[in-house]
C-alpha cells in the first residue's frame, strides 16, 4: 500500500532476530515489496500498543530483507525485542534522506549503535571501489556487535582496540589515512566534535543526526533543528530533510 506521503507501508514478516552484543540485537526483516535503500536512510517501526512508532537506520538490506542493529531502551525496543521468527512486523520506509556516495577517500566514523548505518554505508562505498576506512568506537569490548567488522576500534576502557574516546584518535586518523570526506553517526556530541574538527582540517563532512521523532515524515515538527542555509538559520526536519546533514551547516547547540 501507497501512503499519501508517497512512502510505502509495508507488511513484513521477522526472518531472524538474535543478541549481537551485550546490550544490542539485529533483526532482520522482510518486506513484502523490497527496494533500494541509502545508507542513512531509516525505516519507522510500529511496536504493539504504542501511539509512536520508532525510528532506526538501516544497517543492512540483503536481496531486499531489511537489517536493523538496536538497543534495548524503552518499551517500544523491549517489544521489537521479544518478536520471533515468522511473526509480522509494520514498518515504514525507506524514510530520510541518505548519505552521498562518490569516489572519494572516506573516513567514516560510527560511535556506539552509530555503526548501524555507518556499516551499511561502508558496504555502499566499497561497491563503488571507493577507499574508506571504518572507524567505530564503544564503551566497552561487551557492547561491539558481532556482526560489524570495523578496520580500527575503540574502547573507552580499552578492554579491546585502543584505549579512550574516538574522538581522541580523529586527528591522528585523518593525518595517516587523509581523508576527502567523513561521515559520522553517533551521539549528538560526537557528531559536533567530528564537524568541527573535519572543519579545522577543511574535509567534507556528513553527519547522520538522530532525534526523538514523532511523525517520521515532515508533518508534526516535532523534530526540528537549526541550519544554516545561503547566510541564514532556518529550520529542517531530522527525518525528512535529514538525518544526514552537511556537518558545518548544523547550528550545534
Ligand atoms: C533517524 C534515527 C535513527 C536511529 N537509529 C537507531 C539505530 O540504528 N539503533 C538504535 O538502537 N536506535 C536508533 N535510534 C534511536 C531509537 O529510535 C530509539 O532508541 C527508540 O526510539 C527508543 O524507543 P523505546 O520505546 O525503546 O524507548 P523510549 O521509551 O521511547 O525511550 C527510552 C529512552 O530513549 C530515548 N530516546 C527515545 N527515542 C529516541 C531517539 N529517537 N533518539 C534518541 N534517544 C531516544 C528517550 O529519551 C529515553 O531516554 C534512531 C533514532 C533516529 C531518530
Ligand atoms: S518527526 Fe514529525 S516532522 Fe520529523
Amino acid at each position: 500500500m501507497i501512503t499519501d506521503t508517497g512512502k510505502k507501508i509495508y507488511k513484513a514478516h521477522v526472518k531472524r532476530i538474535e543478541k549481537v552484543s551485550k546490550s544490542t540485537y539485529f533483526i532482520e526483516i522482510e518486506p513484502r515489496e523490497k527496494q533500494e535503500i541509502k545508507a542513512g536512510q531509516f525505516i519507522s517501526v510500529y511496536c504493539d500498543g504504542l501511539t509512536l512508532r520508532r525510528p532506526f537506520s538501516v544497517f543492512s538490506n540483503n536481496n531486499g530483507n531489511i537489517g536493523i542493529l538496536f538497543k534495548e531502551r524503552g518499551k517500544g525496543t523491549a517489544y521489537i525485542k521479544s518478536l520471533k521468527e515468522g511473526n509480522d512486523i509494520d514498518i515504514i520506509g525507506p524514510l530520510g534522506k541518505g548519505f552521498s556516495i562518490k569516489p572519494q577517500k572516506a573516513l567514516l566514523i560510527g560511535a556506539g549503535i552509530g555503526i548501524a548505518p555507518m556499516a551499511f554505508l561502508k558496504e555502499k562505498l566499497d561497491k563503488i571501489g571507493a577507499e574508506s576506512l571504518l572507524a567505530a568506537g564503544f564503551l566497552n569490548k561487551d557492547e561491539i556487535p558481532s556482526n560489524v567488522y570495523p578496520q580500527k576500534i575503540y574502547t573507552d576502557d580499552g578492554s579491546y582496540g585502543e584505549k579512550g574516546s574516538i574522538l581522541n584518535y580523529l586527528g591522528l586518523l585523518i593525518n595517516e589515512f587523509k581523508p576527502e570526506i567523513i561521515y559520522a553517526c553517533g551521539p549528538q556530541i560526537v557528531l559536533k566534535s567530528v564537524s568541527r574538527i573535519a572543519q579545522e582540517y577543511n574535509i567534507q563532512c556528513e553527519i547522520a543526526m538522530e532525534k526523538v521523532m514523532a511523525c517520521g515524515i515532515g508533518v508534526c515538527r516535532g523534530c526540528v533543528i537549526d541550519i544554516k542555509k545561503d547566510g541564514k538559520v532556518v529550520n529542517a526536519t531530522v527525518c525528512k530533510d535529514g538525518p544526514v546533514f552537511n556537518g558545518n551547516e548544523v547550528v550545534w547547540q
